[in-house]
């Protein structure tokens, strides 16, 4: 299933992406394994200290591993060229088509916004431009929103990619059925494809989210809008927020946490309590890992993501002790584990365990009330 704002693509920009999808597929399915050979070749053994890391560096010396890590960051920018192209070409369209959504849920940019540094000293995932470039009209929300679909390979619900924003509602339903907020707010929305299922999961509910850029929030609204989702975005820093203390029932992020900083975790954490009414509850969905559950050869890609796809707090936020950081937040009955991704139109499936399932399948899910 797709949406009236995602840009279309013509019969060779679809090849195109298809190429690159097809391209990232056969380098990790069919060349990671080779160069996790060499990697495990390479590995000094239990008891040194940070083998991952040194496994990382002997590998740069490696010739297979150059070539092979130059092709992964080569496709990666392949990826967003195929995507640029696509969107540029109906630029003017999609801004008319954002003038004629509906007239549902609201944007309020702020006059005078600083994207915080983490997000403007590395672009992440290599987007041209990043999440906080105010581009004109809704361009900037164009791009992320088809190279996010293309990024996941089409695993995380397809053009909707809303499967984050599903395990979410998943979990609120299965570990607080008791719930019934009156307002709901996601921080870090992006172009809002976790924020409509939830909108969508309860329809009484005043729901809010926040973001960066002015051009991915443009974007965003007009897309919800068109959706039939009725979604207030605003322009704001997670860390710290305009609204009032106590004015939602439900505060969410989904896939923020690994793109900020070990402080920002901190310290969005706190603004989510902050920003509870007592008895409400914070849902906090992470990629699916703890670094130090992974093999040596994830922690050695984790390497990778940071310094060739702009992934800096990849590791931190896969190794952050989410239980203590949440009790420090103020947070009562914290919760820690994985939720089912839902996979199909039954959301009662989606069970909140201590195991992940894996990529797609699981979530990382830490939550609690205030
Ligand atoms: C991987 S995207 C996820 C978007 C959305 N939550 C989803 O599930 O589709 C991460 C988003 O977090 C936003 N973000 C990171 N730090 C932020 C901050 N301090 N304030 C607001 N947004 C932030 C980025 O701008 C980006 O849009």
């Amino acid at each position: 299933m797709s949406h009236p704002m995602l840009a279309n693509a013509s019969h060779d920009e679809t090849a195109e992406q298809l190429f690159v999808r097809d391209l990232q597929t056969w380098l990790y399915t069919e060349v990671e394994p080779h160069e996790r050979k060499i990697a495990e070749e390479l590995d000094p053994g239990l008891g040194h200290n940070d083998r991952a890391e040194a496994v990382y560096e002997a590998l740069h010396k490696e010739p297979a591993f150059i070539g092979w890590s130059g092709m992964r960051r080569a496709t990666q920018e392949l990826l967003w060229d195929s995507v640029w192209t696509c969107v540029d070409r109906q630029a003017e369209g999609l801004d008319a088509l954002a003038s004629e959504a509906p007239e549902l849920g609201s944007l309020t940019l702020a006059e005078d916004f600083a994207v915080p540094d983490y997000l403007e000293d590395a672009h992440v995932h290599l987007m041209p431009g990043g999440y906080g470039l105010d581009a004109e009209g809704v361009r900037q929300g164009a791009l992320m929103d088809r190279g996010g679909a293309v990024y996941m390979l089409g695993r995380n619900g397809g053009f909707l990619n809303d499967g984050r924003g599903k395990a979410v509602a998943a979990h609120l339903a299965c570990c607080y059925p008791d719930l019934a907020p009156e307002r709901i707010l996601e921080l870090g929305c992006g172009v809002g494809s976790s924020v409509v299922p939830l909108a969508q999961a309860y329809p009484e509910a005043e729901t809010y989210a926040v973001d960066v850029g002015a051009s991915v929030l443009r974007y965003a609204h007009a897309r919800a809008a068109h959706l039939g989702a009725a979604v207030h975005f605003v322009q704001d820093d997670a860390e710290s927020t305009r609204f009032e203390d106590e004015s939602f029932d439900v505060v969410f992020t989904a896939a923020v946490m690994h793109e900020t900083s070990p402080e920002a975790i901190g310290r969005i954490l706190t603004e989510s309590h902050r920003l509870l009414r007592k008895g409400g509850v914070a849902v906090h969905l992470e990629v699916p890992v703890r670094y130090e559950r992974l093999d040596l050869w994830s922690q050695v890609i984790a390497g990778i993501e940071r310094d060739y796809n702009n992934e800096p707090a990849w590791k931190d936020a896969t190794s952050a002790d989410y239980e203590a950081l949440m009790n420090a937040a103020g947070f009562e009955a914290v919760k820690v584990g994985f939720q089912d991704a839902v996979l199909g139109p039954d959301m009662s499936a989606s069970k909140f365990g201590d195991e992940s399932k894996g990529v797609f399948l699981s979530w990382f899910v830490t939550s609690g009330r205030k």
